[in-house]
């Protein structure tokens, strides 16, 4: 309280509630109606953003389920206007169609799944999928009621000759529950099994980086194994066959790693273990916890082994988790991440950059954060037709699903940005992109990627992640150095040859004329010795040549340690013949071509 508070004189405030009548309006918050109005929190803050993120939801959503059930994803796409802007910056009432040929969903747990936030597979499990957290299918239908007051509508078949099943759901937003506005059994023969959501809603169809077709491309870029039709409001259809009949390995579901694991969980874990003792929970609960690594852990925290696991609490509780932060185990297995594998990152990078000149990838092994385990993978496209004078553009997945909102939040994004361009032949402004006809992909993989919210728009900036991405995108930046040294090689070459060839007939009737002979007999040594001339002189001109502006190694950073700055020197400038003299023991040698020459 301040002195002035205290003074005699200060008014007294009046009491506005006690605590009788604000108990009188304190009462639970269903997920719904918290979500309806925070709606920016699941990505659906501004109407473009609402189409994309509805979009995104059930594809997600489609691709799970099919590789779950190990069936190779065929999706369809259609987005139809269904009313017209108002004006033209307004947004308009658009019908987002996706159709899968998953495993279907059981009848009983339709209106649960697409009408009850906080509903699914995905969230108890450790398990590496595009969705984990049970809303987002449940939050784009919420907001097409919301806008538009129309129910979703969901088509599924779980097999051939069983009956589809088409449901119109509205959420009760106050109980979180659905209501089933009609059930009625169809005739679905395009599919044998599949899932067909369609949800209406006010939104807005915009094009570029954040679009439902960047979308759309970037994830036929993580998914080979993807065939994809889409139609956009527009009513054109553009296929995407699949370039890999092989579906990804299937990621191994794991238990909690002893290392990641935070003192409540592990409270909750003992706590949901009646019946069972100290030792048998670490277990059979733990990621690579054996007998022996339960009773080394119990002995490190001074807890008998045979306690009923229930009733730790308090100090044995805190010394227990302790120990298991510090027992030394393994890490957790590998297999449960799943990489693209840098041959199938190519064959997407084509799908999207055809034209390019040059493509490499990296798959990193896989390492762990809070015992999640992970594995980054990077891949670039560059030259061809992608643009010259623009920065790179940089595609970001997690688990396969692009990344297209906050960039600037996002740690992949920043690795991309750390990474020292410029020690592999590219130009980069000080503390920017590197600007380069390229485009880069980093690929996040883990059973549990850390988004910086519910949205899943940036990946949060875990060191041990950051690291990984920037390894990663090193070693595709030697790969690309390696390339674009030895394509302007090759240029110089070239360019040389060509040179020498324009001066050669002039040169060998100079010296015809002198020594009187025929200039076609002096002309045909100096085409047989050309290719030496030419890798004379480009050494000289390599050796001599000054650093092009932009193209090299021009300082900063430090971590260039395998890229010399003193690399390739760029080609001659144009139009003057670079002499095929060399200094020292190359000057001699060149000097028995000639005379050679002249015998
Ligand atoms: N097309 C589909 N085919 C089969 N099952 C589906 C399909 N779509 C959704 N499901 C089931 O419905 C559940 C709920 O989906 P929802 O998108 O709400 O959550 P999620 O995918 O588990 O997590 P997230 O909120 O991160 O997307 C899923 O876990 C899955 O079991
Ligand atoms: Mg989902």
């Amino acid at each position: 309280m301040t002195k002035k508070d205290q003074s005699p004189d200060a008014p007294v405030p009046k009491r506005r509630a006690t605590a009788e009548s604000m108990a009188s309006r304190q009462r639970e918050i269903s997920v719904s109606e918290f979500f309806t109005k925070n709606r920016h929190l699941l990505g659906f803050d501004n109407p473009a953003k609402a189409l994309l993120t509805t979009v995104k939801e059930a594809v997600d959503n489609s691709l799970d389920a099919c590789e779950e059930a190990g069936i190779l994803p065929e999706l369809l796409v259609e987005i139809v206007e269904v009313a017209p802007a108002p004006s033209p910056n307004q947004p308009s009432r658009f019908r987002v169609v996706v159709e899968d040929n998953g495993p279907g969903i059981v009848k009983p747990q339709i209106p649960k799944i697409f009408a009850k936030l906080l509903y699914g597979s995905k969230f108890h499990r450790l398990k590496q999928s595009r969705g984990q957290q049970g809303i987002g299918i449940s939050a784009a239908g919420l907001y097409g009621q919301l806008t538009t007051g129309k129910p979703v509508v969901i088509t599924s078949k779980t097999g051939k000759g069983r009956p589809a099943f088409r449901i119109d759901l509205r959420i009760d937003t106050k109980r979180n529950q659905p209501d089933v506005v009609k059930d009625e059994t169809t005739d679905w023969s395009d599919r044998d099994h599949g899932t067909r959501v369609e949800i209406e809603l006010v939104a807005a169809y915009r094009g570029g980086r954040t679009g439902v077709q960047e979308y759309l491309e970037q994830t036929v870029v993580a998914n080979p194994h993807l065939g994809l039709t889409y139609v956009s409001p527009k009513g054109e259809r553009l296929e995407f066959p699949r370039v890999s009949g092989e579906l990804p390995r299937e990621a191994q579901e794991i238990k909690p790693h002893p290392h990641g694991i935070e003192l409540g969980m592990l409270q909750t874990m003992l706590a949901d273990s009646p019946g069972k003792t100290v030792k048998q929970v670490l277990c059979d609960d733990f990621s690579r916890v054996s007998p022996a690594i339960a009773q080394q852990v119990c002995q490190m925290a001074k807890v008998n082994p045979r306690a009923p696991a229930d009733r730790l609490h308090g100090e044995e509780l805190e010394r227990l988790h302790k120990a298991l932060g510090e027992v030394r185990v393994m890490a957790p297995p590998a297999t449960a991440v799943v990489p693209i594998g840098e041959a199938l990152l190519i064959e997407g990078l084509k799908r999207r950059f055809p034209k390019a000149e040059f493509y490499s990838s990296t798959t990193r092994a896989p390492k762990v954060y809070r015992g999640n385990p992970f594995v980054v993978e990077a891949a670039l496209a560059y030259g061809g037709d992608l643009p010259l004078e623009e920065p790179a553009e940089i595609m970001r997945f997690a688990n396969r699903v692009p990344l297209q909102y906050q960039p600037k939040a996002c740690a992949i994004s920043e690795s991309v940005y750390e990474v020292n361009w410029r020690g592999y032949e590219l130009q980069q402004p000080k503390g920017g992109l590197p600007v380069a006809p390229m485009a880069v992909v980093v690929h996040l993989a883990s059973v549990w990627v850390p988004f910086t919210s519910e949205a899943k728009e940036a990946v949060a900036h875990y060191d041990e992640l950051l690291e990984e991405m920037k390894h990663a995108l090193r070693e595709c930046g030697r790969k690309l150095a390696a390339h674009v040294r030895s394509r302007a090689h090759a240029d110089r070459e070239l360019k040389r040859r060509s040179l020498f060839e324009k001066y050669i007939p002039e040169v060998a009737a100079a010296i015809g004329d002198i020594l009187g002979i025929s200039k076609e007999k002096i002309e045909k040594p100096f085409y047989e010795t050309l290719p030496v001339f030419v890798k004379f002189a480009d050494e000289e001109g390599h050796a001599k040549e000054a650093p092009k502006e932009g193209t090299r190694a021009n300082g900063g950073g430090g971590e260039s340690a395998e890229i010399k700055e003193d690399g390739e020197a760029p080609g001659p400038v144009p139009g003057t013949p670079a002499p095929p003299v060399a200094k020292g023991k190359r000057k001699d040698r060149n000097k028995g071509k000639q005379l050679s020459l002249l015998e």
